[in-house]
């Protein structure tokens, strides 16, 4: 992938960069993704039946037997090259935010320091009447009970219908009007407030670049659109901008 000269040479004299991240970026490690023909999630499953806080009252067992299967999937693999790029553009980016959708914890796990985990992480659980509880996911093929209130423990993930972290979201949106590169990689783009991140950045002067195999809704708007696979794109635009 040849990487726009313009592009790597902007990129150079920025000090404020900010990147969205989706499901798309974790490919590579072998998760799936959700929207993806025959292999996304929601391809598959209703996420009605399993991502929603009515799906927990109605089968708590049903999903967090969904999630269990889906964080041993994490576990059995890790942080691909795309996610160890995006710690190397940090350590190169005075202001380095790294917004994520992924519930895996593999920017974290990577390296990353300055990570906004926009729809939560599938280690941890917390109290699904919101007692305030949170605690890291132990092995259990019952669903837990809340250690202070006795109701279940939930998978500590954004489901359907729910807010976002008001914290992320706020850090979030300061990071996208502070920057003056976008990167909006390995996402379908289609879930808010997310998805209108881009198009914030955009309207405040930012340049907008995206990563992803395929285009999508975002990809008219952007700048700089580079079709293929994260993990490969960004070590070599990472390379070619920074050494
Ligand atoms: P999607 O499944 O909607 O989109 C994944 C995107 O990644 C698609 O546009 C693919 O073309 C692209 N892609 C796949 N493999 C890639 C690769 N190797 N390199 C680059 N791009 C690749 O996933 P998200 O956009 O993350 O929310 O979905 C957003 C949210 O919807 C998720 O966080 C989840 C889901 O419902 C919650 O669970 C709250």
């Amino acid at each position: 992938m040849k990487i726009p000269k313009e592009l790597i040479k902007y990129l150079q004299k920025s000090t404020h960069i900010a990147i969205l991240t989706g499901a798309g970026i974790s490919a590579e490690s072998g998760l799936n993704t959700f929207r993806e023909a025959q292999t996304g999630f929601w391809s598959q499953y209703r996420p009605e039946d399993l991502a929603t806080p009515q799906a927990f009252a109605r089968d708590p067992k049903l999903v967090w037997d969904w999630y269990a299967m889906r964080r041993n999937k994490v576990a059995e693999a890790s942080s691909n090259s795309g996610h160890f790029a995006l710690v190397d553009m940090e350590s190169r980016t005075p202001n380095f935010t790294l917004i994520t959708q992924n519930v895996d914890g593999y920017h974290v796990q990577a390296g990353s320091k300055n990570v906004l985990e926009l729809h939560g992480n599938i280690q941890k659980v917390r109290c699904f009447d919101g007692c305030g509880i949170v605690d890291d996911w132990e092995d259990n093929s019952e669903v837990p009970h809340c250690p202070k209130c006795n109701a279940y423990l939930r998978p500590d993930v954004v489901w359907f219908g729910e807010s976002l972290p008001l914290d992320a979201l706020n850090a979030a949106h300061k990071a996208t009007l502070e920057c003056q590169a976008f990167f909006s990689v390995g996402t379908s783009g289609l879930v808010q407030p997310a998805a209108s991140l881009a198009h914030t950045a955009r309207q405040k002067g930012a340049i907008v670049i995206e990563i992803n195999l395929d285009p999508t809704p975002l990809t008219p708007h952007v700048d700089f659109a580079l079709h293929g696979k994260s993990g490969e794109i960004l070590p070599a635009l990472v390379k070619e901008t920074w050494g």
